[in-house]
């Protein structure tokens, strides 16, 4: 059943996700507005990678409700969390886009397969089609000229921005990002900092796992903190940075 609400991306309800013993999330809820840049934040090992996972179809959930784009990857019913059928599920992961903090680049294909892959043989646009998005984007990114180059022969900052065009290339509803520039220093971090917050200007539906404190509360709209598989704290950016009024947020921004 397609959920009526155009203008929500992403809704989770309540969803639950243990790994044996371990209860890695603990009911989380989150809605993206469409246009909307959410960042994730909070202590490492505090579930952030595996919300994304979750909410990207690579993880299962074991409790709680998935929609995305208004279609329903996974509901409970009597207590038992049941997923769509595979042809929907393919329908839903092509409505976003991933990326990671390792690029997770095909490191045997040139930079203009690696974005183009995708569109020939999932989205079937013919070869001419997809190597003209694939030159727009890459000029978007400022690499153009590296089209036929390969993974290793670029730097890591050159490797994300591929990896964002590769993720736009599909033109998706809502990007994921994991950490994208936690493998990188400084000075290429900048980079790929502008490059998401280009797209955030353009109103590009964004959640952003990040430790970039002051990048989080000037470019997204609103923040979650995360903390032992729960959400202890969201609102606008700028205001909970500014005045977290959690205990454990405080604690947590301090070290920033
Ligand atoms: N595939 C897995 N199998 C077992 N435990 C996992 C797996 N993935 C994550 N975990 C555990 O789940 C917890 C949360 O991890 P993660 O979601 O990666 O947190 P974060 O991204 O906030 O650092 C950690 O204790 C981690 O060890
Ligand atoms: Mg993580």
């Amino acid at each position: 059943m397609p959920d009526a609400n155009n203008d929500i991306v992403l809704d989770i309800k309540a969803i639950h996700k243990s790994f044996d013993d371990l209860e890695v999330l603990k009911g989380i809820s989150m809605q993206v507005n469409r246009g909307e840049v959410v960042a994730v934040i909070g202590p490492s090992g505090g579930g952030k990678s595996t919300l994304l996972r979750c909410a990207t179809t690579l993880e299962k959930v074991d409790l709680g409700k998935i929609v995305i784009g208004g279609d329903v990857l996974c509901d409970t019913v009597d207590g038992r969390c049941v997923y769509c059928d595979k042809k929907l599920e393919k329908e839903i992961r092509s409505k976003f886009g991933l990326v990671f903090q390792n690029f997770n680049l095909f490191p045997h294909f040139s930079v203009r397969r690696n974005i183009t892959e995708a569109l020939i043989h999932v989205h079937k646009k013919s070869k001419d089609e997809a190597d003209k998005i694939c030159k727009e984007l890459l000029t978007k990114m400022e690499l153009v000229e590296k089209a036929d180059a390969y993974p290793c022969n670029l730097s890591g900052g050159q490797q994300q921005r591929v990896s964002i065009a590769r993720a736009l290339a599909t033109n998706p509803e809502i990007i994921f990002f994991d950490e994208p520039t936690s493998a990188l220093d400084p000075e290429l971090t900048k980079g790929v900092l502008k490059v998401i917050k280009d797209l955030a200007r353009e109103k590009m539906t964004m959640v952003i796992v990040t430790h970039e404190m002051s990048f989080a509360r000037d470019v997204a709209d609103r923040i979650v903190f995360m903390d032992g598989g729960v959400i202890v704290e969201e609102g606008p950016a700028y205001e909970l940075v500014t005045n977290p009024k959690q205990e454990r947020t405080k604690a947590f921004l301090a070290g920033y």
